[in-house]
């Protein structure tokens, strides 16, 4: 209970439509903390890994129709479906509403119901915003308490009257007419992850994974927020935040915005090859910005933990994420060695066996991998050997610049600066990502991911660049620089150019240096590339028709992308700024010249 009337009248309705057997507010102590996976050992929903070799971590399976973020089960409920624009599915938000009550009546029978008060970001920090989640899974309370600030100091700092976003989620299951409980609970024929950005709620039902069952995450940081954002003149990004420290001492800190499977959380942590350079993580996945009073664009990361896709990562790959988990971590759909360790591909050698995900016998000539490839490892932040000091700063930290990227094998270089922040929008608005060999889909056909914001933006995407072009034009606005980069251009042959991981640190250093005014860098139609020397390639092996293809325009490539950049900005209609379109016009002319 808390004397905040509204939230208790909230969550005195929910109980009445859930009907669980009874209510539980979470503290946040580590004692609930360890309850929640003693009922998890019970249910046979969670197994404790070898204490020596992972102190206070647990394995958890998910049911295999509960495995990642569902997208088109995933809605925006405006009242206009305009506002929801043409990359949400939009439902009507009477006839979901009405749907809702449906599924959520009687859910959480024979459950407990867990009300979980979480602050994203550092509480009471003014850029922090407060949501309390109600959920009848205790994986979903234990994995809030390290991805958020949770507990009962978040009711201190409602009071008797703060606002909250309140987040309804269920995994659908109750326990009734004798049903036995099983160790994921899910529905896996009904999932509905519902947002409705007017009225700043969220409804999830029917899935215990990830994304759509931890609300404080993609749901509120980046659905609702991004509405929020909109409307109080702020932005919430799909963006990691780090900070970089030149030889001489001094600092400047960095956002970046990638789609997935682009290597947000390796960059975040990066150990930087360029001698005597530093980079620290603030966050790896969200970033909110809001204005100081010097005009400067002040970010925090709202998170508190890691919810990274383990496969892949690796002691050369990301070294800092490995230490990040060396105990106190959660592990959910990874291998286990006979040892009682997790295991995933691309962490090291294949064990001779192992037991798979689905809880089956595994050996390295099995035609399924051991982790599912969207296996995941929760962390909290401070674990990691390079969080900075600043991570918790109720302030924020001030954006000197902010990069977006995809996976382009042709025609993006390693870097181009935007001229200013009308053309840093514009280049944000047309990322877009190759789909790989191994995706479903053409190989190179591209995907639009606007911002990397694609499945995350709570409103129509032409007016989230209207308030991207708005925000720049705020009075006495300070500005980041903005930039493309991509690690991932591609010869003819099919090998990679550039080296990336660590070595993307001589990019972050010239982003750095072009801050101070002390690097150098041509203009061309796409934007300010760096010119061959004021690139740092110190002890590096690019060889220089390599270098040339990084850093050069490539014209006709171009040229042939606009008609499927006009496409897309096509479909956004009259929410389309005229800003950006001209930048296309702009190009156009400019390439041809
Ligand atoms: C994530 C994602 O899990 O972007 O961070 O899907
Ligand atoms: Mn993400």
């Amino acid at each position: 209970m808390t004397s905040n009337l509204k939230l208790n009248r909230w969550v005195e309705e929910m109980a009445t439509l859930c009907q669980p057997d009874q209510v539980r507010w979470c503290d946040g102590s580590e004692q609930e903390y360890n309850e929640m996976f003693q009922l998890m050992l019970a249910s046979g929903t969670a197994e404790r890994l070898n204490e020596e070799l992972r102190p206070n971590s647990y394995l958890v399976r998910s049911d295999p129709a509960d495995v990642a973020r569902v997208e088109d089960r995933t809605f925006i409920c405006s009242e206009n479906e305009v506002d929801a624009g043409p990359t949400n599915n939009w439902a009507e938000p009477e006839e979901m509403r009405e749907k809702l009550g449906g599924l959520f009546a009687g859910s959480m029978r024979g459950r407990t119901m867990y009300v979980i008060p979480f602050s994203m970001g550092p509480i009471g920090s003014h850029i922090a915003h407060i949501g309390v989640q109600l959920s009848d899974s205790p994986y979903v309370v234990a994995n809030m308490r390290t991805m958020t600030r949770m507990g009962t100091k978040v009711l201190d700092t409602l009071g008797d009257d703060g606002g909250f976003v309140p987040c309804m989620h269920s995994v659908g299951y109750p326990l009734v007419d004798g049903r036995e409980d099983v160790p994921w609970p899910c529905d896996g024929d009904q999932k509905y992850i519902v947002h409705f950005p007017e009225s700043r709620e969220i409804w999830s039902y029917g899935s215990g994974y990830g994304g759509n069952a931890l609300l404080g995450k993609k749901c509120f940081a980046l659905r609702i927020a991004s509405a929020m954002a909109r409307d109080e003149g702020w932005l919430a990004e799909h963006m990691l935040i780090l900070k970089i420290t030149s030889p001489e001492g001094e600092s400047k800190f960095i956002c970046a915005a990638f789609p997935s499977a682009c290597g947000k959380t390796n960059l975040a942590m990066l150990n930087p090859t360029v001698k005597d350079w530093k980079v620290e993580t603030i966050g790896d996945d969200i970033a909110w910005m809001k204005f100081g009073e010097d005009g400067r664009l002040y970010a925090i990361n709202p998170e508190a933990g890691f919810f990274g896709v383990a496969p892949g990562t690796n002691m050369s790959s990301n070294p800092n994420a490995i230490l990040t988990l060396t105990e106190n971590a959660i592990f959910t759909n990874c291998g286990k060695t006979p040892e009682g360790d997790v295991w995933w591909e691309g962490m090291s050698d294949p064990p001779p066996s192992l037991i798979d995900w689905r809880g089956n016998e595994w050996t390295p000539e099995s035609d399924t991998p051991a982790a599912h490839p969207n296996a995941r490892f929760t962390a909290v932040a401070s674990q990691c050997p390079v969080i900075s000091d600043e991570w918790q700063d109720p302030n924020g930290v001030p954006i000197s610049a902010i990069l977006f990227g995809g996976r382009r094998a042709t025609v993006v270089p390693l870097v181009a600066e935007a001229r200013d922040w009308e053309h840093g929008t514009f280049m944000g608005s047309i990322i877009s990502s190759e789909k790989t060999a191994a995706a479903a889909g053409k190989v190179g056909e591209l995907r639009r991911d606007p911002m990397a914001m694609l499945p995350f933006c709570g409103y129509n995407m032409g007016d989230y660049w209207s308030h991207w072009l708005d925000i720049g034009r705020k009075q006495g606005a300070q500005m980041p620089l903005v930039y493309y980069v991509n690690w991932f251009r591609k010869s003819d042959t099919g090998k990679f150019l550039w080296p990336g991981f660590g070595e993307n640190s001589r990019v972050l250093k010239w982003v750095f240096e072009r801050c101070n005014g002390s690097a150098n860098a041509v203009d061309t139609p796409i934007g300010n590339l760096p010119t061959p020397e004021s690139l740092d390639l110190d002890g590096l092996n690019v060889d220089e028709d390599a270098l040339k293809t990084l850093l050069t325009v490539d014209r006709e490539g171009w040229l042939q992308e606009l008609p499927l950049i006009r496409d897309y900005y096509a479909r956004f209609g009259d929410r389309m700024p005229n800003e950006l379109t001209s930048f296309v016009d702009n190009l156009e002319k400019e390439l041809s010249a």
